[in-house]
């Protein structure tokens, strides 16, 4: 099992995101007390034809166990990018996990994500066949990430065939492919996949707190909790929670302290994007923009941040040049961060 979930359970995993979790920020999820987490979405085709991404983004950090997600529309082609991001990846990868949700039409257009939950039953890239296939050459456990289908018994007999086929674990994120991020994530059917299978199930869709995170327990009494976007721009949501899974209690900071764990956060995510290399890759200043989400002066520092470098133009910029406007853009930032954080901290002494 790439997780002891029997050990440690519930489980909190930090759900795999495009353009979030690259290596600096699962670290930081991590060091924040994420149990697990998973790359960005890989794609197969890409990685097979030797499109760098995966090798610049792929990686784990301090060779902390971890998930790579692949993305593709078929059986051979995933198995193939299984097979090489294991040799590329090995030890620090525990287990390949397929995406059979993403709704985004770039990828579903092209046979990928969701699009392979519409396959028939039994065909050659029903997300069974693929799981078998991927079983088959795969050192490593092999997981599923899927939406649900409008019809119950259909998402049942998915999951069902999913376990036979050889998935080591499931994540099921509560929402149909038309739904997109709309509506409410269904837990309810969650919890009849966990009745019904032998394998861990994940349940992924709206946890957002301690109180969303509670209710999702008592209902489906799963073996992990996968966060997305309530961990964008706040790595710290994972101690919150944790702190609330060991006392029963929800953490309650008084707001300069959350502001400086969110500050702090930045500047570690800051550092580890600059020591890897990754600051061409990462538009840094959407991330900071996402680390004041729920803070007090969010919009005025939104704003700051959005007037710096403004007459930067970066197109033609080198790796090098790029790295180089990033890291005096993350320094401004974190001014930025340090000026409200004081002024949190006066205000709320008054
Ligand atoms: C910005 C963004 C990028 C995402 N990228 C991926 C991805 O690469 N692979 C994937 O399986 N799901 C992806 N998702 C979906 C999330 O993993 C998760 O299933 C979804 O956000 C629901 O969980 P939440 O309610 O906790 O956000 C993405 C979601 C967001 C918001």
């Amino acid at each position: 099992m790439f997780y002891d979930f029997k050990k440690n359970k519930p489980a909190l995993f930090l759900a795999p995101m495009a353009d979030v979790t690259n290596p600096a920020f699962r670290f930081a999820a991590h060091s924040r007390g994420a149990d697990f987490t998973y790359t960005e979405m890989i794609h197969a085709d890409g990685f097979n034809h030797g499109d760098p991404y995966a090798k610049n983004r792929g990686f784990s950090i301090d060779g902390i166990p971890y998930g790579i997600q692949i993305v593709g529309s078929d059986s051979e082609s995933i198995s193939k990018a299984a097979a090489g991001l294991q040799e590329l990846f090995s030890p620090a990868a525990r287990v390949i996990d397929i995406n059979m949700g993403c709704p985004s039409p770039p990828i579903t257009q092209t046979g990928c994500g969701a699009a392979l939950m519409a396959q028939d039953f039994g065909s050659e890239n029903h997300p069974a066949s693929i799981i078998r296939r991927v079983c088959d050459m795969s050192e490593i456990p092999v997981t599923a990430k899927i939406r649900i289908y409008n019809d119950d018994e259909k998402t049942l007999r998915l999951a069902k065939s999913l376990e036979d086929a050889g998935a080591s674990a499931i994540t099921v994120h509560g929402r149909t492919r038309g739904q997109m991020y709309s509506g409410n994530a269904d837990w309810k059917i969650i919890a009849e996949i966990k009745k019904d299978l032998s394998v861990p199930v994940i349940l992924n869709g709206d946890i957002a707190d301690e109180k969303s995170l509670q209710t999702a327990m008592d209902l489906t009494d799963c073996d992990g909790y996968m966060i997305g976007r309530a961990a964008i721009g706040n790595p710290g949501i994972f101690e919150k929670l944790k702190f609330y899974l060991k006392n029963g209690v929800p953490e309650n900071l008084a707001p300069p302290d959350e502001f400086e764990g969110r500050a702090e956060d930045l500047n570690h995510y800051f550092f580890y994007l600059k020591k890897y290399h990754l600051l061409p890759h990462v538009n840094i200043r959407a991330h900071a923009q996402w680390f004041t989400k729920g803070l007090p002066y969010s919009r005025e520092m939104r704003l700051k941040i959005n007037d710096l470098h403004k007459d930067v133009k970066i197109r033609h910029f080198s790796d090098d040049e790029l790295s180089e406007e990033r890291n005096a853009l993350a320094v401004e930032i974190m001014n930025i961060f340090s000026e409200y954080n004081e002024k949190c901290r006066r205000e709320y002494l008054k």
